[in-house]
């Protein structure tokens, strides 16, 4: 019997479906399945299988940065044969239906699985109802189930095409490549962590924990708040979007008035780093003969990667405090958010 390893991450179930079907049709075709859910601590599978399948949401045109680094982190291989299938997120605007768009998310996921000696022989796409509740209002429920049988024909073609061994790699174009490559890349390196820390548990928050318990990647604790402990959000967020759909209270939103005052101190910082060192600088060029041109460039750049973090990690920590003062929460807590429906896919 063949054997295939299939390896997922999730965050609000979409993937965790589409496995759970592919898993189901490979074992009537009568494929042997180990499944792992990637997450904090998990280390890859490592044992002789025929096949490898990875599978992911599509988070800002890129595979999740801790799919990536799992990916990383896989044995080197013999030349096993491998498919991946990115989940996107669609959605109904004036009652059309919008596709999801990968970008380069399956061409990097390819790329880091050719470094490891994987023969990926099948990428493709698979669109489920779009789960980023932070910036959209997700889709209702009939919505929803409208969407659903595409993504479902979609993962039984990708399954149909691994089990026929397939040759087929999905492409986006050099251009689409280059800008949602550098997209990619800024939200994994800041995006991600920034739109963590503007989560807050509003007064409505009972302190169950679920959302402690249920993030990935384990970078929601809980505080010593009186009389009940409030979650707050460290800088580890994959912004998988879990949280803010599965708190059974609703009680999750984006602080639109933390997003404007970070933003805002982040903004008047990166600007006075910024003349500090245009008037500084250009002292500097004239040293000798050493050619320093781009010098300013680099400061400004390590200027403000150092702002991000004072912004996100000591000022953000600042305010967290604050949320102690009778009335605060409910100030911090106003949000369109508030308004947005919450998403999770049936399983
Ligand atoms: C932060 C974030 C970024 C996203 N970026 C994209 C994207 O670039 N393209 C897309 O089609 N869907 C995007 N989505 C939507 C998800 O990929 C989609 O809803 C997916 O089906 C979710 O799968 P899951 O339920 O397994 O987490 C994004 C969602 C989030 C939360
Ligand atoms: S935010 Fe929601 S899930 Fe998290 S502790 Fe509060 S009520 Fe529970
Ligand atoms: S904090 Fe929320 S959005 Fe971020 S990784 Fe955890 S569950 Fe996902």
């Amino acid at each position: 019997m063949k054997t295939v390893a299939i390896h997922y991450f999730t965050g609000t179930g979409n993937t965790a479906h589409s496995v759970k079907q592919i898993k189901e049709q490979l074992r009537a075709a009568g494929y042997e399945i180990t499944v792992q859910q990637v997450k904090k601590g998990v280390v890859p599978l490592t044992g002789a299988f025929d096949y490898h399948i990875f599978a992911f949401p599509v988070l800002s045109w890129a595979p999740p940065v801790i799919m990536k680094r799992y990916m990383r982190q896989m044995p080197v291989s013999k030349g096993t044969k491998t498919a991946v299938l990115a989940v996107n997120g669609s959605i109904f605007h004036d009652g059309k239906l919008v596709k999801g768009y990968t970008g380069q998310a399956l061409e990097q996921a390819e790329s880091i699985l050719r470094h490891k000696k994987y023969d990926v022989f099948l990428t493709a796409n698979a669109s489920f109802p779009d789960n980023w509740t932070q910036a959209t209002n997700p889709c209702s429920k009939e919505d929803s189930a409208a969407i659903f049988p595409l993504g479902d024909a979609e993962v039984r073609q990708f399954t149909d095409d691994f089990i026929g061994e397939k040759r087929s790699l999905y492409r986006c174009g050099w251009f689409n490549r280059l800008w949602s490559y550098i997209v990619a890349f800024l939200f994994g390196l800041i995006g991600r962590r920034a739109l963590g820390k503007f989560y807050i548990a509003d007064e409505n928050c009972t302190g169950c924990g679920i959302c402690v318990k249920q993030c990935p990647v384990r970078t929601i604790k809980m505080d010593n708040h009186k009389p009940k402990g409030r979650p707050y959000w460290g800088t580890k967020c994959e912004d998988c979007n879990r949280c803010i759909n599965i708190c059974p209270e609703r009680s999750i939103q984006v602080s639109v008035p933390l997003l404007i005052i970070l933003f805002g101190i982040n903004i008047g910082l990166t600007i006075y780093a910024a003349r500090a060192i245009l008037l500084y600088t250009p002292l500097w060029l004239h040293v000798g003969r050493i050619p320093l041109f781009g010098l300013e460039l680099l400061f400004k750049v390590i200027a403000t990667l150092l702002l991000l973090w004072v912004t996100f990690v000591p000022i953000a920590a600042f305010f967290q405090m604050l949320l102690r003062i009778p009335g605060a929460r409910r100030f911090f807590s106003k949000s369109y958010t508030q308004n947005f429906r919450r998403y999770k896919a049936d399983i």
